[in-house]
């Protein structure tokens, strides 16, 4: 006998397939005594008073635990996450956060919402006036604070900043780690599907315009606010690195003012981003800040007539100096308020002039929060 030939009658037994009347009863009485084993196995195993433990192996508990999302692959805290805190890497958010849906059509109702997006390095002075300013427009806004690491904003739970710390990293200011926290604050706005609009604003910064105009003013407008300029100056241009050369020549260098405002759109390219980012990380250092020229510089090369090229943050850099000035108590009148609503120049918008330029403005000290406040209802309504 060939040493084949026995493996070969195997095959054929294998193979060899029973009438479907025959194949049918067979798998009813495998099935019938499946049942009857798998019963006795646990009326066995509560009985040894091992059930409990030996369920887990069936049905994890996870799937069943109380804390846990009960929608656990559910479509609402898909496009809207109800909780901020995760584990993801800045390389895992960015990468989750960076995709856009293919249909332009939204299977629910969106309603969409401006995403307040706030750098600080812990304490919110104006936190009162920006509750005030939120008041009565749940459901249009979000809230996004990036902190130090381990600060814990001790805000009372009515206030829009309860739980709106995201995961935050160390920030040295003027470097490229200030770029980062930028981006961890998109992307983590992002995962929130709702969010169409995207501003960034610092713990000085305050509200000069009721939320109904601010809000109207960003999502009807055809472009972002993010100042970019060319100028011929060492504050400029000469933090232009030619080792950035062939990818980024001196013509497409732009400076501007770090308190952007984005559309999702551009939001999502710039968390996408890393080939111009990561020419940024190696060769913007001191004196050169990568958050005053990277998100400038790459939208002037790629996105640049989706920018209206102007902030919409009033600051005040008439004193020279490195930092620009900063109004306390004493400066805070209805008089100065109403010249950064409006000082009597006009801007563009949607390729309109219209004489409401700034919707908010920076640097207040925090002593200015109280004459603010007495001031906020009858000039700026809220
Ligand atoms: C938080 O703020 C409240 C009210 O201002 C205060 O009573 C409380 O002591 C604060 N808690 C911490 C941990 O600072
Ligand atoms: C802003 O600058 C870009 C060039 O980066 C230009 O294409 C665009 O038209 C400018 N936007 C406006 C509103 O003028
Ligand atoms: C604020 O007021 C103080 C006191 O009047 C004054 O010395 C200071 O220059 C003012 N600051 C600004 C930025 O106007
Ligand atoms: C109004 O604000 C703009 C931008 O800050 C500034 O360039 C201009 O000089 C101001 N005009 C007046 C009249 O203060
Ligand atoms: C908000 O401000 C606008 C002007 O900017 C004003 O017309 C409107 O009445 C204000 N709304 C409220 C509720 O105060």
């Amino acid at each position: 006998m060939k040493p084949r030939n026995k493996p070969d009658e195997e095959e054929a037994e294998f193979f060899h397939l029973p009438s479907r009347k025959n194949w049918s009863t067979r798998l009813i009485k495998f099935i019938s005594a499946l049942v009857v084993f798998m019963a006795g196995l646990v009326i066995g195993l509560s009985l040894s008073g091992r059930f409990n433990a030996q369920t887990e192996i069936f049905f994890p508990g996870t799937m069943y635990s109380v804390n846990c999302d009960k929608d656990f692959l559910g479509f609402k805290s898909f496009v809207t996450p109800q909780h901020l805190i995760h584990s993801m890497t800045d390389e895992e958010l960015f990468w989750r956060a960076s995709m856009a849906p293919k249909m332009e059509e939204y299977p629910f109702q969106r309603v969409p919402k401006v995403a307040f997006m706030f750098m600080t390095r812990g304490t919110l002075p104006f936190a009162r006036l920006w509750d005030r300013f939120f008041k009565g427009h749940e459901g249009q806004y979000s809230v996004y604070l990036h902190t130090l690491p381990d600060y814990k904003l001790n805000v009372s739970t009515n206030s829009a900043f309860y739980g709106r710390q995201i995961p935050s990293e160390e920030v040295s200011w003027g470097s490229v780690t200030l770029v980062d926290a930028e981006k961890r604050l998109l992307a983590n706005a992002l995962l929130d599907f709702s969010n169409e609009r995207f501003v960034l604003l610092s713990e000085s910064c305050i509200p000069v315009y009721n939320f109904t105009t601010v809000y109207n003013y960003l999502i009807y407008s055809a472009h972002s606010f993010v100042e970019s300029y060319d100028e011929n100056s060492q504050e400029a241009r000469g933090r232009y690195n030619r080792r950035m050369a062939p990818t980024i020549k001196l013509y497409h260098w732009r400076k501007g003012s770090q308190w952007f405002e984005l559309n999702r759109e551009l939001a999502v390219y710039i968390v996408a981003d890393y080939q111009y980012y990561s020419i940024f990380r190696k060769y913007c250092k001191p004196s050169c800040y990568p958050d005053e020229h990277y998100i400038p510089t790459y939208l002037n090369m790629f996105h640049g007539s989706l920018n209206s090229n102007r902030t919409v943050t009033w600051v005040d850099w008439s004193r020279s100096g490195p930092h620009p000035a900063t109004y306390g108590a004493p400066n805070i009148t209805a008089d100065f308020i109403r010249s950064i609503r409006n000082n009597g120049t006009s801007c563009t918008y949607n390729s309109k002039p219209t004489s409401v330029c700034f919707l908010f403005a920076r640097k207040f000290a925090p002593n200015a929060l109280g004459p603010l406040l007495a001031l906020s209802s009858a000039l700026m309504g809220f």
